[in-house]
């Protein structure tokens, strides 16, 4: 019975995405607590993640079935619908990212980019000048309120930390958002979606 079990399994996710995910949740991990020491540490974790962020996206155009953007895009009724069916009866069941799990997939995926981005020009020392511009333009009233600064190049860099802290935390809600969803559909469709992430296999068919 058990082997029967495990020929009725189907692949789901490839390597290439289980390493990702599991490479993203220990950089994530790692570039979050070192977040406010601003050593070495913190900006190759965050290198990490930005090169897995590039290879994600490329994987979305050409990677498994899946894998693909196109396999978890739904439109937003069927993201309303799917969401509706969790509270009412028997949710429709998928193979890849249900709707739901697909916006939070997007969701995640922005939220890095961003954090990364900001991290980036952080980084690079260019947010000082150019933000400084950005600043005066879109935010007279707090560019006229750091004039008051001693320090003027360090509250122009703080606007930029402070967006940069905002994604990283909103990253990090994202993230209990995920696992709570996780931990939701894995009891309502009686499967460990987190096993599946680990051996990239799912039940053909879960016992209800
Ligand atoms: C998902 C990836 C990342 C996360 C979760 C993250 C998180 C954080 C957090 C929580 C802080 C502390 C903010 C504060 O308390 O002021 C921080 C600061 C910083 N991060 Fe990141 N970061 C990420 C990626 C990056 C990248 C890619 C770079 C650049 C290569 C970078 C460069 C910096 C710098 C320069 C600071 C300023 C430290 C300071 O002066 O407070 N980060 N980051
Ligand atoms: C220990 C905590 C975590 C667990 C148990 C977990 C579990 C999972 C599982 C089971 C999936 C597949 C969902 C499905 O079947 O549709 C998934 C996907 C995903 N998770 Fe997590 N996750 C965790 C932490 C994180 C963190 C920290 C991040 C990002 C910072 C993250 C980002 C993602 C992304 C982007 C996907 C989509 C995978 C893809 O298609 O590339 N996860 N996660």
């Amino acid at each position: 019975m058990a082997t029967e079990i495990e020929d009725e399994e189907v692949r789901v996710w490839d390597p290439l995405i289980r390493v990702f995910h599991w490479t993203l949740v220990a950089g994530f991990a790692v570039a979050y607590l070192s977040g406010d020491e601003l050593d070495q540490l913190h900006v190759w974790a965050g290198y990490l993640i930005t090169g897995l962020l590039v290879f994600r996206l490329i994987w979305g155009f050409v990677g498994s079935k899946h894998a693909r953007f196109s396999d978890f895009l739904y439109s937003p009724r069927q993201v309303i619908g799917y969401t509706r069916s969790l509270f009412s009866g028997k949710p429709r069941r998928y193979l890849g990212h249900n709707p739901a799990g697909g916006v939070m997939v997007l969701l995640l995926l922005f939220s890095l980019s961003f954090t990364v981005g900001s991290g980036l020009v952080l980084d690079s020392g260019v947010g000082a000048s150019s933000m400084a511009e950005i600043g005066q333009v879109m935010l007279p009233a707090k560019a006229w309120a750091d004039d008051d600064d001693d320090e003027h190049e360090g509250g122009e860099n703080e606007m930029l930390e402070e967006v940069h802290e905002f994604f990283a935390n909103l990253t990090l809600l994202l993230v209990f958002l995920h696992i709570a969803g996780v931990v939701v559909s894995s009891r309502l469709h009686h499967e460990n979606l987190v096993r599946a992430m680990v051996t990239g296999r799912k039940p053909r068919d879960p016992e209800d």
